[in-house]
């Protein structure tokens, strides 16, 4: 079962400087900035009520975050949905033939444990799935 919207990423070249205009602009306080090296990425979160805003930098040239502002620029680069039972989740949408990159959970941002459902499957958008 989808319990929230966890957060939406973007995907951004410089940390630093894209934070201005969330923080400045927009408002928004950073609550933890974390590097991730299994995802070769380095994050901000900004909480926005029980959802938040995520700025992902790529720490490498060939991590997955690079690729994507490579082919496709910054921008929006997937939405994260938090369910009750990830393992049971994974195992209910493969049956349903939906394609994963993720079959089963890894360790995500903030000791969470997530996997990713596969763009093609979803009309393009990239899919993060997270327990609680
Ligand atoms: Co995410």
């Amino acid at each position: 079962m989808i319990i929230k919207l966890d957060h939406i990423a973007m995907a951004v070249k410089d940390l630093e400087s894209a934070l201005k205009p969330y923080t400045e602009a927009l408002g928004l306080t950073v609550s933890k900035m974390e590097e991730i090296q299994g995802q070769q990425v380095r994050i901000a979160y900004l909480p926005i009520g029980d959802t938040e805003i995520e700025l992902v930098e790529p720490t490498t040239d060939d991590s997955g975050v690079a690729k994507f502002l490579e082919k496709r620029g910054e921008g929006l680069h997937h939405i994260c949905l938090e369910v009750d039972d990830l393992k049971a989740t994974l195992t209910r949408l493969k049956a349903q033939g939906v394609r994963l990159i993720d079959e089963e959970p890894h360790d995500g941002g903030k000791g969470k444990r997530i996997a990713f459902v596969h763009p093609r499957s979803m009309n393009g958008v990239l899919i993060e799935l997270t327990e609680g």
